[in-house]
């Protein structure tokens, strides 16, 4: 039995394999698609998504905040709640009284967060995004070609991508590490099995999900500026956990945010 989510994305993808707008099939529904070829792909796809293959890898793209990305099965696909970090980033940009402003995203992926921002901003930002995979680099490099926006990617183990000679301080840092513990929680509800276990995991899955979390506060004084602010996501049930190690770290609390389903998710933290 397919549910409601699957026919949705049978519209879709009909619509995509066509090259029409998405409205295409539900105005036409007995149109023919232009080509035996259509019909190959359609089927192809269709057996994909039956196997559990998340449908924006069937595509090859994912829409965030308000833009189109290609993703890869190298990138997690980027989530609603995350758009948070987009917005506050913005936020916090356009309040800064600087006009050139450095900023860093760390554990890349697709690159739809700092692509975002740099799209939707009017400042002057120097932007180096890192990641520890090499197919998420260039997914994200890609992403930053088609859609035009400068950004200097680095491949490496969180703080350890980046030169302390030439990189930093940043004004704002933004992170969506990979949060999800082995411990039973209703966050693994939306994931796939196909998305990349590194983006979810982390390198060295933990009962909590807090470790990268955790490496990314405390190296986070020394690569921020004075008065500069770490923007990151994080589970459900970290809050607390999370802001208790960010001020025995020295860093004060500025924000907690909670998403859409009302759930924590988002710390600001200032230097
Ligand atoms: C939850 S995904 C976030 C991807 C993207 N920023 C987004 O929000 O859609 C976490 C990212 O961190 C990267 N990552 C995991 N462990 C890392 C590490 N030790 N050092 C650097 N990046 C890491 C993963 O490859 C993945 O791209």
């Amino acid at each position: 039995m397919h549910d409601a989510k699957y026919n949705i994305y049978i519209r879709r993808l009909i619509s995509h394999i066509a090259q029409k707008p998405e409205y295409w099939y539900l105005a036409y529904p007995c149109e023919e698609l232009p080509n035996e070829t259509c019909y190959a792909v359609l089927s192809e796809s269709l057996k994909k998504l039956d196997m559990g293959i998340p449908f924006e890898y069937v595509i090859g793209w994912s829409e965030f905040y308000k833009y189109r990305f290609q993703v890869t099965e190298n990138v997690l696909i980027p989530r609603e709640e995350t758009e948070i970090l987009v917005e506050q980033s913005i936020n916090a940009l356009s309040r800064s009284i600087k006009n050139n402003l450095k900023v860093l995203e760390l554990g890349v992926g697709s690159g739809a967060i700092i692509a975002s921002i740099l799209l939707s901003t009017s400042k002057s930002i120097s932007a180096i995004a890192t990641d520890c995979s090499p197919g998420a680099i260039l997914a994200a490099k890609n992403n930053s070609i088609r859609l035009g926006v400068n950004v200097a990617f680095k491949l490496g183990d969180w703080w350890d991508a980046l030169n302390s000679e030439e990189d930093g301080p940043f004004d704002l840092i933004i992170a969506n590490p990979p949060y999800v513990g082995t411990e039973k929680t209703n966050e693994k509800d939306t994931l796939s099995s196909y998305e990349p276990s590194i983006s979810l995991y982390g390198k060295k899955p933990s009962q909590s999900g807090t470790n990268d979390a955790m490496k990314i506060i405390s190296g986070a004084s020394d690569w921020l500026e004075d008065g500069g602010k770490l923007l990151m996501e994080h589970g459900f049930n970290q809050r607390k956990i999370l802001s208790d190690f960010a001020i025995s770290n020295g860093l004060l609390i500025l924000e907690q945010i909670d998403d859409l389903s009302g759930l924590p998710r988002v710390l600001i933290l200032g230097k």
